[in-house]
């Protein structure tokens, strides 16, 4: 493969924001080089010129999907970073059970939780492990954790629900390890209770969201980083619109709302931050 030309850099990195919003500018063409290369070289292409025009050809319908998954960055792992899943047991989910037991006939004994850039479905299988630990009988309960990502593979991962041990040693007990999977040879499958709750689609945050419903909870973490300001505000703005009245929302540690949104509260709770909804 030729080293990438400034000009082909320039027509990837704009093909690449168009599909996933990710932003690279001029100094991160080496990430788009060593993402990308492999695959083009796979295809056989001679340079990024001919990677471009096959990608833009239409005559192979599984490179959208190859290149997004490419690019991505998929880190994730069980209970990352703990204070948010703190925070989910001791404030915002007792709140929500609250409100919901309070208004009981009007609200339902519903909870509607999505992870928005779910990966490999680590967080949102923590989501079920802490609301099954939480709430003990999960049953009474009528529990959605839905979780979406643009990468097509990180969505198939995630809906295996099975890891190897590399990853379940990642943010896990060896009690919860034992209680919520079930480990056959190398790799640990989560329980099939576990699995009743989630659910998994592909989705592209920087496209409309059609077909979703409100949710009590969301989390966008460690996602909108990648993305530019305006995108950043877009994003974040139809996530307000699909989060219920005084729904929360949280965010990556490293990440602010600040400058970019004021349709959120931003509050305070031992130490930690979450956002509410304001309107
Ligand atoms: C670093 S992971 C974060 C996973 C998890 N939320 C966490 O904090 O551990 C970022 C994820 O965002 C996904 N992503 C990137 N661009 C996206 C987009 N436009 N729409 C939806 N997901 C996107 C990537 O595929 C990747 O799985």
């Amino acid at each position: 493969m030729e080293k990438i030309r400034p000009e082909e850099f320039r027509q990837l990195a704009d093909y690449v924001a168009d599909i996933t919003g990710i932003a690279f500018d001029q100094s991160k063409s080496f990430l788009i080089e060593s993402r990308l290369g492999p695959l083009a070289a796979e295809l056989g292409c001679a340079n990024y010129q001919e990677f471009y025009s096959k990608i833009k050809s239409n005559r192979h319908p599984r490179l959208v999907n190859q290149v997004i998954d490419a690019i991505t960055v998929n880190e994730t792992y069980f209970f990352r970073d703990q204070t948010p899943f703190n925070l989910l047991r001791h404030k915002i989910i007792p709140d929500k059970i609250d409100q919901k037991s309070a208004g009981a006939s009007k609200l339902g004994n519903d909870l509607n939780i999505w992870s928005a850039a779910c990966s490999t479905g680590q967080e949102v299988y923590s989501i079920a492990i802490l609301l099954r630990e939480l709430l003990g009988d999960v049953f009474k309960w009528r529990i959605r954790i839905l979780g979406t990502d643009v990468s097509e593979a990180a969505v198939m991962a995630a809906s295996r629900g099975r890891y190897n041990q590399a990853e379940i040693e990642r943010g896990l007990t060896a009690i919860q390890r034992q209680k919520y999977f079930k480990q056959t040879g190398e790799s640990w499958q989560v329980t099939d209770e576990i699995r009743a709750m989630v659910s998994f689609r592909q989705l592209n945050l920087l496209k409309p969201f059609k077909g979703l419903s409100t949710f009590d909870i969301i989390l966008c973490r460690n996602v909108a980083v990648y993305f530019d300001k305006e995108n950043r505000k877009l994003v974040f703005d139809r996530i307000a619109n699909q989060l219920s009245a005084n729904g929360a929302l949280l965010i990556g540690s490293t990440e602010s709302l600040f400058g970019i949104s004021d349709r959120f509260q931003r509050r305070e709770y031992l130490n930690s931050v979450f956002y509410e909804k304001q309107y």
